[in-house]
């Protein structure tokens, strides 16, 4: 049985986020019209372009490893004003430091702003700027990540409305080859690889391009958000010459606890799902807990493991709807007293509390919503403070309108002009020249507005 990855692909929006149905349901059409015509890629499971070529692991971190052309056979592509993509695979780190590899899709845009008429860049005096985007895909199921999905669309409009401004998009698959949700430091890791290689692999295009100068910036919501948040903390100490490159980073709906919280807070709920999927995706990089883990769910009955790792053959979609108000702690014997020993403690802890991994070298938009249900403010107030303390520059909008799903559509304007503002020079979001500012704002985007 393998994940379904198109169509329910894409998750962390449950009941009220309409606007992401649409834009699914019209890529899905396009794909069904298309579907006779083009060729899509294998299963990420199944192709072979998914691994290192041998000796990758004695290369250093960021290395492109592979890289693929003209990835996506499709015309015109399902992503509005795209007009190429690229793939790359890259050596990266693993949440101990061990070697693993990561893989990235390239949406490069119909229009970029020194274009020469003919759609082409003409880069010999082009800044490129690359948006590296983390979708929030939550799941634990490899066939599930956007190097694959994005075959077909994307969920929320936003890759559309960021290349329409001439960026290039670069999604990477952060979660890794074990689809380790809810890790966040080897999110973080691959975040950071993936821009060196598609830096890398800018230069090695056929046929080539030169840019006299590269500008990225980050943007990610939700599970998302905590891969940027981990990977702008890591910036500084583990790819230290990005330091000039990455000019900002918008990060909203951050859970900086939430592997702490999230039995409390996810349980038993419409979004129980993702309780599942995290305690798969983060112990796909713990062996020792993932036995224990084996070993505590009830091997027959109602709730049993079967079941349980059934969510690994599902989107993080498909999940929400299968496992929606579940009692997750009915699969343990012990109930919720077997994900609270120490070890297991201890491994969310370490992988699921932000604040702890650096300072962010560059400025950061983070935007939130007040009555955030699935990751509540407070905790977002204190990562601000802390890294506020630590000589971070921060812009925090708490928004006083609408919760967790709300916000991904009330801040996605927002986010895009910050992300101007560090990529072209505009200046519409006004950034504190130093230090730290925050901003309780009330905003609900009009939806028949569209985002630019
Ligand atoms: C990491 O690599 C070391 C050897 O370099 C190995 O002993 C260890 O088992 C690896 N850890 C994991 C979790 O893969
Ligand atoms: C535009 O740029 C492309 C790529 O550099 C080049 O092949 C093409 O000849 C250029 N066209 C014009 C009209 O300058
Ligand atoms: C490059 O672009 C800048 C800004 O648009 C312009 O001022 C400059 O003259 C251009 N240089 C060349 C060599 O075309
Ligand atoms: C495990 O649970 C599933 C779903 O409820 C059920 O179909 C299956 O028979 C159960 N397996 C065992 C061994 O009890
Ligand atoms: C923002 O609103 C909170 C209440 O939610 C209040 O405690 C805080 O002082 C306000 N901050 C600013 C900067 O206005």
């Amino acid at each position: 049985m393998r994940c379904q990855t198109y169509w329910l692909l894409w998750s962390c929006l449950v009941a009220g986020s309409l606007a992401a149905w649409q834009v699914t349901t019209e890529g899905m059409a396009k794909a069904v019209q298309a579907a006779d015509e083009w060729t899509y890629l294998p299963l990420p499971s199944t192709d072979p372009w998914y691994s290192p070529p041998e000796g990758w692991e004695a290369t250093e971190p960021g290395t492109l490893l592979r890289l693929r052309q003209h990835a996506y056979n499709t015309t015109p592509l399902a992503i509005a004003n795209a007009v190429d993509t690229f793939q790359v695979l890259f050596r990266s780190t693993d949440s101990h430091q061990n070697a693993t590899w990561g893989v990235t899709t390239v949406f490069m845009p119909a229009h970029q702003p020194c274009s020469n008429g003919t759609g082409a860049a003409d880069t010999k005096n082009c800044t490129l700027r690359i948006l590296s985007y983390q979708l929030p895909y939550d799941t634990s199921c490899l066939d599930a990540s956007p190097s694959f999905g994005l075959q077909w669309g994307e969920p929320y409009g936003e890759m559309a409305a960021a290349l329409k401004r001439g960026w290039w998009v670069a999604v990477p698959d952060y979660e890794g080859p074990l689809a380790s949700y809810g890790a966040n430091i080897i999110a973080g890791y691959i975040t950071l690889d993936s821009i060196r290689a598609v830096l890398e692999a800018s230069r090695r295009l056929e046929p080539p391009l030169s840019f006299t100068d590269t500008r990225v910036a980050l943007w990610g919501y939700s599970n998302g958000a905590s891969a940027t948040e981990a990977a702008v903390e890591f910036a500084a100490t583990y790819a230290p010459g990005l330091k000039n490159k990455i000019v900002g980073a918008a990060i909203g709906g951050v859970a900086p606890m939430a592997a702490m919280n999230a039995a409390q807070i996810l349980a038993q709920t419409q979004v129980s799902g993702l309780l599942v999927q995290g305690i798969i995706g983060i112990t796909s990089q713990y062996p020792k807990q993932r036995e224990y883990v084996l070993s505590r769910l009830f091997p027959s009955g109602p709730y049993n493991a079967t079941e349980f790792f059934w969510a690994s053959y599902m989107s993080g979609w498909q999940s929400l709807l299968y496992y929606s108000y579940v009692n997750v702690f009915e699969y343990f014997i012990g109930g919720r007293a077997d994900l609270e020993t120490p070890e297991m403690v201890d491994m969310f802890a370490r992988e699921g509390v932000l604040g702890g991994f650096g300072v962010p070298n560059m400025p950061v938009f983070l935007y939130q919503a007040v009555q955030d249900e699935m990751a509540p403010i407070q905790d977002s107030d204190n990562l601000v403070d802390w890294l506020c303390s630590q000589g971070a520059r921060i812009l925090y909008h708490r928004n006083h309108w609408g919760g967790h799903n709300d916000e991904l559509t009330n801040g996605r304007q927002r986010a895009l002009d910050y992300l101007g503002d560090v990529l072209d020079g505009s200046n519409v979001l006004s950034f504190p020249p130093t230090g730290c500012q925050t901003v309780n704002v009330t905003f609900m985007q009009d939806p028949s507005k569209p985002i630019v």
